[in-house]
């Protein structure tokens, strides 16, 4: 049974202490938080709207009061506001939204499939699932109103525990159920987001540089938070997700994990170091709850975990410069893996397949040259003959790349770059049998079977 009258309340009585204003009239795209809102609810087709505000609150915006009726909040729990909201519903109403303003990115395609699955008959509760993660708004019955008063309930969660069987989840795609807007740095992600994505995104793959020098300023962790949680939906093997990222920010472990990274400067100096591993564990967790035991033997489920540590340590970068930071990947974390990983406390069966350092970039390097395309791409089979000339345009780009980071940035990474170098010939010097630095990490193989990969 659908329902005749859905009224929404939206909580906006807080007083963004965390955001340093008014959430409800933060300008999100040229008009505010509350009008954004209003609007969603109407395209999503709620019946009535009811604004619940603290006293002593700004004014809203001109012509809000036409489209909803809005009331005062008797205390500063955020329980306290629904109860004033849910109050002052018309009495026709036989569902409820309830909408934090901070979720005003919501949008109404996420509010409409919260409102098509209310069923005021079963007294159902619909929460909307993002990523797996339950978010806002809650839509119920009407008929579950008086819950709400119950003096045990403090919160909206109560509601929902009280009895899980009457709750309805139903995955949305906005992101926005479970990002609320909370902090400056929530705002700044908010505007990004309606901007849309930067007008051209190739540009911006294109533009990429490693970055090694930083800024002190910290990077927020809810602005980490946000590209990890982006960064995951990367395609996945089976949808394993053989990945676990560990944030390192404590100076003192950072210090550690760089002696333990070739003593890399940028790894010890950069606000963030991200480990992004490869991790079997949470398979190990998935096969005990099924009474039998990982086999973790096998060299392809090695692979599958690297790649998908790679897919989501590469989007994660991109996800970073998207948003004007920058940072290196670190491959040297797999210099002591061992090591590395009891010091980030690892799971059996987890490594650090490559690190990723983070910060607001205070370098500016050079773009490095790459291959050119048709060595890289070729159609319907390889040919040989289309790699004529290539190495000899990879040297000449070396060399180029070389000699204008000598002139320009007077070398790179404090020492002036050896012109005389091209590509073949890093090639040459980092993996012949006649040079040492060829045996690098030789004993890799045996190090992540320590760790519990079988590599058979
Ligand atoms: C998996 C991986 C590991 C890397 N490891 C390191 C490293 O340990 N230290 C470092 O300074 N750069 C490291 N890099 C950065 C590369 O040197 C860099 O991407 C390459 O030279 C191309 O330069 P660009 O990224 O500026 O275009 C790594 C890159 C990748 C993809």
């Amino acid at each position: 049974m659908r329902c005749q009258h859905v009224c929404a309340v939206v909580l906006a009585a807080g007083a963004g202490r965390r955001m340093g204003q008014d959430k409800a009239l933060l300008d999100l795209g040229g008009t505010t938080a509350i009008e954004r809102v209003v609007a969603d609810l109407e395209l999503a087709g709620v019946d009535s709207v009811v604004v619940v505000r603290a006293a002593g609150a700004g004014p809203l915006p001109a012509g809000l009061a036409e489209r909803a009726h809005v009331v005062l909040a008797h205390g500063s729990e955020m329980i306290a506001s629904v109860r004033a909201g849910v109050a002052a519903r018309p009495p026709a109403a036989d569902g409820l939204l309830l909408l934090p303003v901070d979720h005003a990115l919501a949008g109404h395609e996420a509010l409409a499939a919260l409102i098509a699955r209310l069923d005021p008959g079963h007294g159902r509760i619909v929460l909307p699932l993002h990523g797996g993660r339950p978010g806002h708004p809650i839509a119920l019955a009407a008929s579950l109103a008086a819950e709400l008063d119950d003096p045990r309930v403090t919160t909206l969660r109560d509601v929902i525990r009280r009895d899980p069987g009457r709750v309805l989840a139903v995955p949305v795609a906005s992101p926005w159920v479970v990002r609320d807007l909370d902090t400056p740095a929530d705002l700044a992600a908010a505007r990004a987001a309606l901007r849309g994505p930067p007008a051209d995104v190739l540009a911006l793959m294109a533009a990429h540089r490693s970055r090694r020098a930083f800024a002190a300023t910290p990077i927020e962790d809810a602005q980490l938070e946000a590209l990890v949680d982006a960064a995951r939906h990367a395609s996945t093997s089976s949808m394993l997700q053989t990945y676990q990222v560990v944030a390192v920010r404590d100076a003192q472990r950072r210090a550690q994990v760089a002696a333990l990274c070739a003593g890399q400067a940028h790894v010890r100096e950069a606000p963030v170091f991200l480990a992004i591993c490869a991790d079997l564990h949470k398979l190990a967790l998935a096969c005990e709850r099924h009474g039998v035991t990982l086999d973790a033997s096998a060299l392809e489920l090695f692979v599958e975990a690297t790649i998908d540590a790679a897919l989501l340590g590469q989007n994660l970068l991109l996800a970073a410069e998207s948003q004007g930071l920058g940072g290196c990947m670190i491959g040297a974390a797999r210099e002591h893996p061992v090591q590395l990983a009891r010091l980030l406390g690892l799971p059996r069966g987890c490594y650090v397949a490559f690190g990723l350092v983070l910060g607001h970039p205070a370098d500016d390097p050079l773009p490095r040259p790459r291959l050119p395309l048709r060595a890289v791409l070729q159609r319907e089979r390889h040919e040989a003959a289309a790699l004529a000339g290539v190495l000899d345009e990879a040297d000449a780009a070396a060399r180029a790349w070389a000699q204008a980071t000598n002139e320009q940035r007077g070398g790179f990474l404090g020492r002036r770059v050896d012109v005389t170098r091209g590509w073949s010939d890093r090639v040459a010097r980092l993996w012949s049998h006649e040079h040492p630095q060829s045996k690098a990490r030789r004993n890799l193989a045996a190090e992540l079977r320590e760790l519990g990969f079988g590599l058979q």
